[in-house]
């Protein structure tokens, strides 16, 4: 039988303590298929988790060693009882395990054959990992907001894995969209469709008003200075969980309305953004793929908070 490499958690800390684990390829029970997984996305997370932060930490804390990662690309190469929704050899994509059994980091994974996306024949692998928690994030963070045609928006953090997705699919949904970023992502993220904000312009925020939604990719301090370009009874929503009450707080107390939001997976929704890619209206940008074994940098560039797109682990590397 052949072996199977797996990243894991054996302790809350620094990225140095994720570890490989050896095993035997498993078993596909009924219902579920073995995913031979080409690549892994790296989201916020997982690298919040393995430091012991948030309530996935917090629910994982008396089951570890615990394999991270939600978003896999791969091909299906058995089938357990019952599947009949792949084919051997077929390409999926799948927003997995979300939230406490996830899994991802692994060459080999048992999923259930219903948290899988068949991918459109003219996407990337790459692009197939890339989308599932970040593009469902932002698909539903914008209809959270219930965001109409012509209303301005303003997303912050419009580079990052969320948040270019979040421009686009606002962009062409006819919005007017403000997007902050960092000075070396001007130029991106203007030809996304966005009026690019620089964050690192100081008071920024007095040159905006009379936004009607606000999507907070960044939580905390930079999410509450930004609330004064709201107008009055409009929206928040903020997705950083770890501040989404401080920042709610702070919006309803400004006569705004704040929501928080966890992003919920739903296959509908994956199998949409899959052909929005095919059919480019969705740009996926990867700014790197760390072979697995880098795993340890690829959490750093992360953790560091400035990816622009999505960071990927090559499994097979
Ligand atoms: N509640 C949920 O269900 C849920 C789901 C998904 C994600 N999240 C959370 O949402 C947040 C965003 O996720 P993500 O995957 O998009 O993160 P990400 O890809 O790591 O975000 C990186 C981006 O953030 C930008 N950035 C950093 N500081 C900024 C600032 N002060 N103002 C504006 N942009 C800034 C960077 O742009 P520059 O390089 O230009 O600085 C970079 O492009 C994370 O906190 C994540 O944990 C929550």
């Amino acid at each position: 039988m052949s072996s199977n490499t797996q990243i894991i958690i054996n302790q809350f800390g620094d990225a140095e303590l994720l570890a490989f684990q050896q095993s035997e390829q498993p078993q596909p029970q009924a219902g579920e298929v073995l995913v031979k997984v080409a690549f892994a996305a790296v989201n916020p997370i997982d690298v919040k988790t393995r430091a012991g932060l948030g309530w996935a930490a917090q629910h994982n804390k008396n089951n570890l060693p615990w394999v991270p990662g939600y978003d896999v690309s791969g091909s299906i190469v058995k089938q357990g009882a019952g599947c009949l929704k792949f084919n051997l050899n077929d390409n999926v994509s799948g927003f997995i395990g979300f939230p406490l059994r996830a899994g991802g980091y692994s060459q080999y994974v048992c999923v259930p054959e219903s948290e899988l996306a068949l991918m459109p024949e003219d996407i990337s692998l790459e692009s197939a990992a890339a989308i599932p928690l970040a593009g469902q994030t932002a698909a539903q963070a914008l209809e959270k907001a219930k965001i109409q045609p012509k209303e301005k928006i303003l997303i912050l953090a419009g580079a990052g894995g969320v948040g270019h997705i979040a421009t686009q699919i606002a962009v062409a949904a006819k919005t007017q969209v403000y997007a902050t970023c960092g000075t070396d992502n001007i130029d991106y993220v203007t030809a996304l469709g966005a009026t690019a904000i620089d964050y690192t312009q100081p008071d920024w925020q007095k040159n905006l008003n009379d936004v009607d939604v606000l999507i907070d990719l960044v939580g905390g301090e930079q999410a509450i200075d930004a609330l004064c370009c709201l107008r009055p009874g409009s929206r928040v929503v903020t997705v950083p969980t770890i501040t989404s009450s401080l920042v709610c707080e702070k919006a309803n107390e400004l006569g705004l309305i704040g929501m928080g939001m966890l992003v919920e997976p739903d296959i509908t929704q994956l199998e949409e953004l899959l052909h929005l890619i095919s059919a480019g209206m969705i740009k996926i940008k990867i700014e790197k793929i760390f072979p697995y074994q880098d795993v340890v940098q690829a959490h750093h560039k992360v953790e560091q908070g400035h990816a622009r797109g999505k960071i990927l682990l090559n499994m097979q590397a």
